[in-house]
């Protein structure tokens, strides 16, 4: 790749990463990720914003960009780092070693995370929220917007190019040819609008309090790019990536979108009788609905349209007295991700004595779930449970409509 100018003198030097691996150990990238760095220079100094991690020929791909600006033989004056995850720091000792007089800005919080992660403690300030470093001609800003997604997390703020460098915020999964949004192919675009909610959705839902918090705090900024650390720079709509956030994180709390979400699982299909009829039930009062089987569905792709959904449908079976496990796994992520207080209906067999119910209602309370019913049945269900199920799920889906 190349390096992308951004403005006169501010450059994103970035990596595709493949398909292959899991992002953070955990979510699948099937259209793989970007890790964007940005280089600013003025007259006087010039600055690195975040790296990246030794993964899929990134940090060569990088090196080579930072030749091409003629920033890799001792001309970097500044390290920033806005956030301290891996994915944007892994390949700091090389750096560090290569360029040894660089002074590494970062918050209070990062100070003992660099110590502890690589050991290195020589030329790291932490600046403080609103400090400004001047590189000649070029301003750069900190604003601490911590706990998006970790709790050192800060950003930086180009001030004459009014660029925001916002890190893991603002993100997106998917590789992109182009840099901008404004020069987004369709089918790039298309990828985008998926592959940003699900980024969301499974990295930073957790902390949607602090996105709020984080974006009421740069409200009053002149932005005229935001340059995250993944996905593309937003410099025809900035303003579309700080809203679309906004309404991501608002998805905590609500309002969110009147779909439902039906995430079921079965062994011997007692339980999967039953979906159509849910299926059918919510559809009936017009809403969209998103059928999601488990194990079979990663988790990633179930987080994705739960988050967004006002209403929720659990169909499992019980299992060695308990839930079925692959729900267990996806309740469990989904109350870690504060999917709370929705609009919900379970439903599901047993054999002989039950036990799923009794761990879900566990769960239920403390996501704050809404329940409107239970239909749960020894071995096959009968007409009887298929109407239940289809009224259920109707009377679920009208509540949301006229909500
Ligand atoms: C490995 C295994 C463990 C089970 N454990 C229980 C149990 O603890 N209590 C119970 O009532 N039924 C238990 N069952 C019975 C299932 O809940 C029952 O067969 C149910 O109909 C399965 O629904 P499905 O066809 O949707 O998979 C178990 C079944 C299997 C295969
Ligand atoms: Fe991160
Ligand atoms: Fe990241």
């Amino acid at each position: 790749m190349k390096p992308d100018v951004m403005a006169d003198g501010i450059y994103r030097v970035a990596a595709k990463i493949g398909n292959r691996d899991l992002f953070e150990g955990i979510w699948p990238i099937p259209h793989g990720v970007m890790l964007n760095a940005y280089i600013v220079k003025g007259s006087e100094k010039t600055a690195m914003i975040d790296l990246v991690k030794d993964w899929d020929g990134a940090s060569e791909a990088v090196d080579r960009q930072l030749d091409e600006l003629d920033s890799n033989n001792g001309n970097l004056d500044f390290l920033i780092l806005n956030h301290m995850e891996p994915d944007h720091t892994g390949a700091m000792v090389a750096f560090v070693e290569k360029h040894p007089n660089v002074e590494i800005l970062c918050s209070d919080k990062a100070v003992a995370l660099i110590r502890h992660f690589y050991k290195i403690e020589k030329n790291v300030r932490p600046v403080k929220d609103g400090e400004t470093i001047d590189l000649g001609g070029k301003t750069l800003k900190f604003f601490m917007t911590p706990n998006i997604h970790w709790p050192e997390t800060m950003m930086t703020y180009a001030v004459e190019d009014r660029i925001l460098f916002s890190c893991d915020a603002f993100g997106s999964f998917g590789q992109y040819e182009h840099c901008f949004d404004d020069e987004l192919t369709l089918r790039e675009r298309t990828l985008l609008e998926g592959e940003t909610e699900r980024y969301y959705a499974n990295i930073v839902s957790s902390f949607s309090s602090f996105v709020l918090r984080g974006i009421a705090k740069l409200a009053d900024l002149p932005i005229s790019q935001v340059a995250p650390s993944h996905g593309v720079v937003w410099r025809g709509e900035p303003e579309k990536i700080i809203a679309w956030y906004k309404s991501l994180a608002t998805y905590m709390d609500g309002p969110r979108e009147k779909e439902i979400t039906v995430i079921w699982s079965s062994m011997y299909g007692n339980t999967a009788a039953l979906v159509p009829f849910v299926v059918e039930g919510a559809e009936s009062e017009g809403l969209k609905v998103h059928v999601l089987e488990i194990p079979q569905t990663h988790a990633s792709f179930v987080l994705e349209k739960a988050w967004r959904s006002e209403g929720l449908v659990i169909g499992m079976p019980t299992y060695e007295y308990k839930m079925f496990p692959p729900m267990y796994h996806i309740l469990d992520l989904l109350e870690r991700s504060h999917v709370q207080k929705r609009k919900t209906m379970r439903f599901g067999s047993f054999g002989w004595s039950g036990g799923a119910q009794k761990q879900f209602d566990v769960f239920s309370e403390t996501m704050k779930l809404d329940c409107v019913g239970v239909v749960e049945y020894q071995g096959s269900a009968t007409e009887e449970d298929k109407k239940r199920a289809y009224a259920m799920a109707k009377e679920m889906a009208r509540q949301i409509r006229n909500a």
